[in-house]
């Protein structure tokens, strides 16, 4: 049956890229004769200016009948000060919301060839390969009740951070499904020295753990992960939070690899539909300059083909491409050590001559 794969490139650097996913995108196609129907669609300010919203209606529509969404990037600060629900950024929380996708995993591993790009020291972060398990659509981002309250004084503005039971237990499974595929270690992730959802939290998880006998679970509070990542992020495996609190986490393990433009995210839901963007956003004050990295979104490709486009073997092929482009010495200017940087647009026809060099491909 012929898969449908969304591309929804956005703002900034999230148009170049998209457009070298897509360029291996279309290699793979031709050479395996995949029955993938692709579409492109605007979403985020790009969509606002042209049709007034930031998820256009028909986007929606487009997006639930896929099978997998390529997303690149949203936002710039001229759409800062919009209307809330014109924002650039509800494009994101709409599509994550209307399409359940509450699992988002957030790998952050180091290429080590790019140790020197890390802030932290190299003995610390050598062979780091950690794996976020995010709740991506309730918490403290969905909660109700919310809102500002400015006709009496003083003014107030509150959000509800909550969970129920299936919540919990839906995301805790994917965390500890993962685990039993990597090294069967799992911290889950809370403050429930403080909050009630989390100590509830943690007494489902627990509860759980008896289903994964071969997993060694653990329990951090947030702030304690947070100072734990920079101290001795090898400890960890696979981590699993609520929305908030691994935001914030897996932006700290993103930054300890030193190259988040390396770094993809898949957001699934429970029909193996999924999201897929780069962990870096919009990156404004570079787009438009053919400098950016797109090797997060390509390895967002090759999560997509694993998770959704059922296409494992060729995903495999693309993240294995990516480790010989590192090796190689390729390098874009982030990444890069020496001022001969590669432009954005040439990195893709690389990758597909790695692939191509590849026996299997
Ligand atoms: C992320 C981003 C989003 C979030 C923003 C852009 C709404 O920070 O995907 O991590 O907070 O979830
Ligand atoms: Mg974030």
């Amino acid at each position: 049956m012929t898969k449908k794969v969304l591309i929804l490139p956005g703002d900034g650097i999230g148009q170049e890229v998209t457009a070298s996913a897509k360029e291996v995108l279309d290699y793979l196609v031709a050479k395996h004769n995949l029955d993938f129907a692709i579409t492109y669609m605007d979403v985020g300010g790009t969509a606002y200016e042209k049709h007034g919203s930031p998820l256009p209606d028909d986007v929606l529509v487009e997006a639930k009948k896929s099978d997998a969404i390529l997303f690149g990037a949203v936002g710039a600060p001229k759409w800062d000060n919009l209307d809330w629900d014109n924002r650039p950024e509800q494009a994101l929380l709409g599509l994550r919301k209307e399409l359940e996708l509450f699992a988002n995993l957030r790998p952050a591993f180091l290429f080590n060839e790019l140790a020197s790009a890390s802030p932290i020291k190299n003995n610390i972060i050598e062979n780091l390969d950690i794996l976020i398990v995010r709740e991506l659509t309730g918490g403290i981002y969905f909660g109700e009740p919310r809102g500002l309250v400015d006709d009496q004084s003083p003014h107030y503005a509150f959000n509800t951070m909550i969970y129920n039971e299936d919540e919990i237990r839906r995301i805790a499974k994917v965390a500890f499904e993962s685990a039993q595929k990597r090294n069967k270690k799992l911290c889950s992730v809370e403050k429930a020295n403080v909050l009630e959802v989390s100590k509830f939290w943690r007494s489902i998880v627990s509860d759980m753990a008896k289903d994964y006998p071969d997993v060694e679970l653990s329990h951090q509070l947030a702030d304690n992960t947070a100072m734990q990542l920079v101290l001795n992020p090898n400890q960890f495996d696979v981590i699993v939070s609520s929305n908030l609190f691994g935001d914030i986490l897996s932006d700290i393990a993103a930054t300890l690899t030193g190259s988040i433009g390396m770094l993809p995210s898949a957001s699934l839901n429970s029909s193996s539909q999924g999201m897929y963007e780069p962990c870096h956003g919009s990156a404004p004050d570079i787009a438009d300059q053919n400098i950016a990295n797109p090797i997060a979104m390509i390895a967002s490709l090759a999560m997509a083909l694993k998770y959704s486009l059922g296409e494992a073997k060729l995903s495999e092929s693309i993240d294995n491409a990516i480790k010989t482009f590192i090796s190689n010495g390729h390098r874009t200017k982030d990444i890069s050590t020496s001022d001969d940087a590669l432009n954005t647009n040439e990195v893709a026809p690389l990758i597909i001559e790695i692939l191509k060099n590849d026996s299997a491909n």
